[in-house]
């Protein structure tokens, strides 16, 4: 976490915004991104890829965060899309996003997802079981139509991180696993299909990752396999999506890896199994989300009610908390956080920072070093840029908090907080209204 830049007036900077500003124009909570460092990671993956010389697609995993400005970005950036729902799809859709630059994944997608899929024309399908490999095939038949897949192997290796975000080990819910068999079935079910162009193979060791060897693992464990179905099925993979994953920094504790390091390890790893088998090199193609978008989020928080309980803790509300950010809850995920309208002047003391849901797990963090705080403050929470907005919810009817872009001078509004009337749009009357 980088040191955070401050005006002269010692109020929070994001991009060249000062933060009480913003809070003033859109009120508290909300999510204010730094554009500018969206694209610089976006351009840290294109580069890295560019100089090693591969064919590439660098896709963001929407899922990390999505609206319509985010994919516009995306686009803008020359990023594929990863979309794992027909509501990711939608807003790609609505975004004017190219389809043939996107990539549906997901465990269970639906029929009617598959085939609002193939109505768009989209690039590429990644098969995760058998299951979708035969609504696929029936769609493609039912649309007169035909499309290209990969398949998610599973490859049986963990990556260090939350068992939650973990997701290429012999015990998980996605894809087909090298080790029973599966995914020589899925290869071979796939070349049978004549509406379906198997165009090779993707896997995702989880999330948060810090360490290149799992990947370079799976690479060189997926090898020995492709080596084996080509001698057998005559398949050559003319991609390999490595997933993604890619860690950032939460707190100063972390160190991740910059994106560089992982592309090179990935394509060496890749360049150097192609030439052990005599295999022409693949396309590489990844699946970056929380790297592109997390530590560009800040969340501004305006701060309430305080309790205090002597020699035991001291909390301080905030006017959002796990309906805005679930990971600490949900994770137990750390993270930084600074007074955005002052800087220190006292000394500080520990706060616990709580939510404002009816539930004492509604916590952001539970021991944060402040100067004596008041009601009015404001707070901002770091590296929130991903999976926060995300996974927002309205428990408790509240309602979500509105997005800002900001770019150098410019801020701009690109996802409108929610009203009353939004919370009840859906709702329909029991019988005759009560008055
Ligand atoms: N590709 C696949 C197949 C994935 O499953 C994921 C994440 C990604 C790409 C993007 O991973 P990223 O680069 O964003 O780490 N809600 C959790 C994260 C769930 C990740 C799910 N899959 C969190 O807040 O930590």
């Amino acid at each position: 976490v980088m040191t955070k830049k401050r005006n002269e007036q010692g109020h929070l900077m994001i991009g060249n915004i000062d933060a009480v500003r913003l809070a003033e124009q859109y009120q508290t909570p909300m999510f204010a991104y730094d554009v500018g460092m969206i694209r610089q990671k976006a351009r840290a993956f294109k580069n890295a890829f560019a100089q090693t010389g591969i064919d590439h697609q660098v896709a963001y995993a929407s899922k990390a965060f999505s609206c319509i400005a985010m994919v516009q970005l995306a686009h803008e950036e020359g990023l594929s899309l990863d979309v794992v729902s027909g509501g990711e799809l939608y807003t790609a859709i609505q975004a004017g996003f190219p389809m043939e630059n996107v990539h549906f994944n997901g465990n269970n997608k639906s029929r009617q997802e598959i085939r609002e899929a193939l109505q768009a024309g989209i690039g590429c399908f990644v098969v995760d079981n058998f299951h979708e490999l035969a609504l696929l095939e029936a769609e493609c038949n039912n649309l007169q139509t035909q499309t290209s897949i990969i398949l998610r192997i599973t490859p049986g290796i963990e990556g260090t991180t939350h068992s939650y975000i973990s997701t290429g080990g012999e015990d998980s819910k996605f894809g087909f696993d090298l080790f029973t068999g599966q995914a020589e079935a899925a290869v071979v079910q796939s070349l049978s299909v004549s509406s379906i162009r198997l165009q090779g193979l993707h896997f995702h060791i989880g999330s948060q990752l810090f360490e290149t060897s799992v990947l370079t693992e799976a690479i060189a464990t997926l090898y020995r396999h492709i080596e084996h179905w080509r001698a057998s099925h005559g398949f050559i993979p003319e991609v390999i999506n490595a997933g993604g994953g890619f860690g950032i920094s939460y707190t100063k504790h972390d160190e991740p890896l910059e994106p560089k390091t992982f592309v090179e390890a990935i394509v060496h790893s890749i360049r150097e199994e192609s030439d052990r088998y005599h295999l022409p090199l693949p396309e590489v193609w990844v699946e970056p989300g929380r790297s592109i978008v997390g530590e560009a989020g800040t969340t501004l928080y305006t701060l309430g009610s305080q309790k205090e309980i002597e020699h035991v803790r001291h909390y301080v509300s905030v006017d959002g908390g796990m309906t805005d950010n679930i990971r600490p809850a949900l994770y137990g995920a750390r993270y930084e956080a600074e007074l955005a309208n002052r800087v220190k002047k006292q000394e500080e003391k520990a706060y616990a920072i709580a939510g404002k849901a009816c539930e004492s797990g509604d916590m952001l963090m539970y021991d944060l070093p402040l100067p004596m705080v008041e009601s009015g403050d404001l707070l901002a929470v770091f590296s929130t840029g991903a999976y926060g907005y995300a996974m927002a919810s309205n428990y408790n009817r509240l309602p979500r908090p509105s997005v800002v872009f900001i770019e150098n001078d410019a801020h701009q509004l690109v996802v409108e907080r929610e009203s009353y009337a939004d919370l009840v749009r859906n709702d329909r009357f029991l019988g005759k209204k009560i008055k």
